[in-house]
């Protein structure tokens, strides 16, 4: 029993092997470059259509909530994450804070996660991509997941594009990290100029009857009458997916040169910076052309263009999201190969899958990962699987806001290079803004997730516990 609940001990670096041991070569421009590279993607650039459909114009304000609890868990992040600069995030804080079953949920949560983020980004990707290909002559059942009408399918298809994505940006990530975190500076900066020239073009055409009715699915989460479920919370749970990722940032601890100073202003510089221009280019977004038009779109901000009569302009933005967008994918794919090494590492998942190459990249688990992100992003919709993925980054924020006020009071005195201000608000607003926000996701989201840890918890009895066990005696 005890075993259940065994903490986690910080190895220092220099006692672990050569071979358990990453690389320092980030600073903190990387950092924040590798923040907003996670952040800034298909939420804003396509699930903001799904947000409209749930919620109409007041997805204005599903962007508030959802970036509040945000920016709660991000203040919880940047104090763990400089408290405990080692790999692993949200997975190794629990399993130093609040024992080894809890640790293994929520590394199970992040494993689902990371993946199910690759596989929605791909299929935002493909959105954007699409155009230019059906142009081309691609027939429009190699460029879409099969189309469902409930349980039926009504038509058929393989999203080729987002298949294609995923394995292009897994042989970058398989070159070499360092290459990878330059490269995705660059593409950054394509895609804050995508965003800024949007709102340049879109903000002058607000009106403000593109607001009314301002909230037609009122605020709280109900099943409407085409049973899909709406409300402003309801779009708050699925947009929470444009804010997170800065999460990612924490996964390179153990490659920071500057831990402390460069992972706070990392996760809290990349958070505020997505904030602001989130808010900006959500109001310029309902404002410029009325929701129902753009509601569920698979390229909304490209869409909303063309309808104010800038086809040259939408074709810039889709032509640097398609460019820019794999950034967020890099990241994510980056982050998951983290975690698995670090569970690895801890005997909880097979050591084998989580070695390193020559090169000092973990080229099995990469591989493995791409594999099962290409059977969701070739045959899923965006929202069913972003849900999904917000589903396990809830439980994650969820416990490291936790970890944090449970660190505050078991520690107080413990060195924090970061400290959260007013830290019970900011912990309890983590927390019970995940859960209220994991309670708006829809409620096949909800029975999915269940069964994903059920999975997990059999695997963590059957397997992972002994195997864990036999190291620690
Ligand atoms: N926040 C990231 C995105 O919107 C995951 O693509």
């Amino acid at each position: 029993m005890a075993s259940l609940f065994r903490l986690k001990r910080i190895v220092a670096e220099e006692d672990r092997p050569e071979s358990h041991r990453l690389q320092r070569t980030l600073s903190w421009p990387h950092l924040v470059a590798l923040g907003v590279g996670a952040i800034v993607g298909t939420g804003i650039l396509t699930l903001i259509g799904v947000g409209a459909d749930r919620a109409g114009p007041a997805v204005i304000l599903s962007f508030v909530v959802a970036g509040a609890i945000c920016a709660c868990a991000a203040l919880a992040y940047a104090e763990m994450a400089t408290m405990i600069p080692a790999s692993g995030s949200a997975y190794t804080y629990s399993y130093v804070v609040l024992g080894e079953i809890v640790a293994w949920v929520i590394g199970w949560s992040l494993l689902a996660e990371y993946t199910l983020v690759v596989g929605t980004v791909a299929v935002g990707w493909s959105g954007y991509a699409t155009p230019f290909l059906t142009g081309m002559g691609v027939p429009g059942m190699l460029t879409h997941g099969p189309q469902m009408d409930g349980w039926q399918v009504v038509q058929w298809g393989v999203n080729v594009p987002a298949l294609f994505v995923v394995w292009l940006v897994a042989g970058l990530l398989i070159l070499g990290t360092r290459e990878s975190a330059t490269l995705n500076a660059i593409l950054v900066v394509v895609k804050l100029i995508a965003l800024a020239v949007f709102v340049a073009v879109a903000l002058p055409y607000f009106n403000n009857a593109n607001l009314e009715p301002f909230a037609p699915f009122g605020f709280a989460k109900h099943m409407s009458a085409d049973g899909v479920e709406r409300g402003v919370m309801a779009a708050a749970a699925i947009i929470f997916f444009a804010f997170y990722g800065f999460d990612a940032i924490s996964t390179a601890a153990e490659e920071a040169k500057n831990p402390g100073r460069d992972l706070a202003i990392g996760i809290v510089g990349s958070m505020v910076v997505c904030v602001a221009i989130y808010m900006i280019v959500a109001i310029a977004a309902v404002g410029a052309l009325h929701y129902s038009r753009f509601a569920d779109s698979p390229e909304p901000l490209a869409l909303i263009l063309r309808e104010i009569g800038r086809p040259g302009v939408a074709a810039f933005l889709a032509g640097s999201a398609i460019i820019a967008l794999p950034t967020v994918i890099l990241a994510f794919l980056y982050g998951q190969s983290r975690i698995f090494f670090v569970m690895a590492r801890d005997h909880l998942l097979p050591a084998e899958l989580a070695t390193v190459s020559r090169r000092g990249t973990p080229v099995r688990i990469t591989i493995f990962t791409a594999s099962v992100v290409s059977f969701f992003a070739a045959f899923f919709p965006i929202d069913q699987i972003a849900a999904l993925a917000n589903a396990g980054t809830l439980t994650a924020f969820a416990a490291v806001g936790i970890c944090m006020l449970v660190m505050r009071r078991r520690a107080p005195d413990a060195v924090r290079p970061f400290r959260a201000p007013a830290v019970w608000l900011v912990g309890l607003g983590a927390a019970f803004g995940c859960l209220y926000l994991f309670i708006s996701l829809p409620h096949q989201t909800q029975l999915l997730f269940g069964a994903w840890n059920l999975i997990g918890l059999l695997l963590y009895f059957g397997w992972a516990r002994r195997n864990a066990d036999k190291v620690a005696m």
